[in-house]
């Protein structure tokens, strides 16, 4: 057992050690954010290496957990002291960096405008600010700019991309297209229309000085404008999202679906899983997490359960009630509880282990990861759920 658990954890740093970037994905709420960062500690404590996890969880929580104050978008440097804390000494360095996507839009602004003119124009623009700050769908391709931008940097062996957290996990696979959409949409074409013609330029100024006098000064002008600007860095926003497909293709890029095992979040992982096969997209592992020990199953579990229900009233409760100084009779109540509602657990766990057998199917690493009895609070947590990532 110890040989083969030995083996397949190798396949998971092999992995990680064959692959210069690894995306992280999966359904809302499910660990995507946990387990990358846990998937970089284990890299740069097994393997070594500059590890780069870039993150889009806005809450300080990952930043606590892995020892640095503040994470933004400039990568930060999770210091060895973090490491040691926790007993080990890293191989290599880890860094972390978060997807402001303010900052993340101002500077691809800069790099696809075609002169300072138009760059001044959007950065200045209120349907802009507004826009930027708010679109949240555009999480999803910022991230991959931000991944392609990074690996060209070449400073990093590995990086590791935690996805945000999107209504649908494909959104992420798709943002580069959309963005392709984007600007060949007649929508584009047709607010931009006013500015591009002459005839339509002098026709729509009443409309626009009467609509912006209701709707509040330059509204509508500032949007057409915005539009129109924007369509000006149409050559390099299309040529940096055919490079970001391309990269997601290329054969160093590896995606990780991270999953429960509850139904919702199982059947999207199955579907993501499938479609990015379809798109010959390669699919590292499939990581279940926080699932149910599969000791939960067992025969002997269940007989445990209706003997411990039979104990409950006896010396047993009287052992533990004075280990624990309260009362046999509460402890028999609390045991009676655990020992009837055993069952109930018993077949979340059977239903968990068959959508496990069934993700276990779409690709050839499936690990799991166990619920822990805390929030994953340290470093120390983050390699005890990694040192789980075995099959
Ligand atoms: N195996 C685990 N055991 C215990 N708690 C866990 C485990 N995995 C994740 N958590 C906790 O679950 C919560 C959600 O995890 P996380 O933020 O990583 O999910 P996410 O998929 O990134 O969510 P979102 O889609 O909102 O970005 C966090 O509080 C985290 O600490
Ligand atoms: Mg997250």
């Amino acid at each position: 057992m110890a040989r083969r658990r030995l083996q397949l954890q190798t396949d998971l740093d092999a992995l990680l050690a064959s692959k210069e970037m690894v995306l992280v994905c999966g359904s809302g709420g499910v660990g995507k954010t946990t387990v990358a960062a846990a998937m970089a500690v284990a890299a740069v404590t097994q393997i070594g290496g500059r590890v780069l996890v870039l993150t889009v969880d806005p809450a300080r929580r990952l930043a606590d957990a892995l020892g640095v104050g503040h994470i933004g978008n400039e990568a930060t440097r999770v210091p060895d002291s973090a490491f040691a804390a926790a007993g080990v000494q890293p191989r290599g360095e880890l860094w972390a960096a978060m997807l402001d996507t303010k900052a993340g839009w101002d500077d691809l602004i800069r790099l696809h405008a075609p002169d300072e003119q138009v760059r001044e124009a959007v950065l200045a623009n209120s349907t802009y600010h507004n826009l930027a700050s708010r679109f949240v769908q555009s999480h999803d391709y910022l991230a991959m700019e931000r991944l392609h931008e990074l690996h060209s940097s070449g400073e990093y062996d590995l990086i590791i991309v935690d996805t945000p957290p999107s209504r649908n996990a494909l959104d992420i696979l798709d943002a580069p297209r959309q963005m392709k959409e984007f600007f060949r949409s007649w929508l584009l074409r047709w607010l931009t229309a006013p500015y591009r013609s002459r005839f339509f330029s002098m026709a729509s100024k009443p409309f626009y000085q009467i609509a912006d006098r209701i709707l509040g000064s330059r509204f509508l002008e500032d949007i057409a404008e915005f539009f129109m600007l924007f369509q000006a860095m149409e050559k390099g926003f299309v040529e940096h999202a055919n490079e970001v497909e391309a990269l997601l293709a290329d054969p160093r890029t590896t995606f990780v679906v991270v999953s429960t095992l509850e139904a919702a979040p199982s059947y999207e992982a199955a579907y993501l899983a499938r479609e990015l096969v379809r798109r010959e997209h390669h699919l590292g592992a499939i990581i279940a997490n926080r699932v149910l020990p599969a000791s939960m199953t067992a025969k002997a579990s269940a007989t445990s359960a209706r003997k411990l229900v039979k104990a409950a009233r006896g010396d047993l409760a009287e052992q533990i009630a004075e280990q624990l100084d309260t009362q046999p009779e509460i402890v028999g109540d609390v045991l009676t509880e655990i020992g009837t509602r055993f069952h109930d657990v018993a077949v979340v766990a059977t239903r968990e282990a068959e959508r496990r057998a069934e993700l276990s199917e779409l690709c050839q690493l499936l690990v799991a990861a166990p619920v822990l009895d805390r929030d994953v609070n340290d470093i120390a947590d983050l390699l005890e759920l990694a040192a789980h990532f075995t099959p």
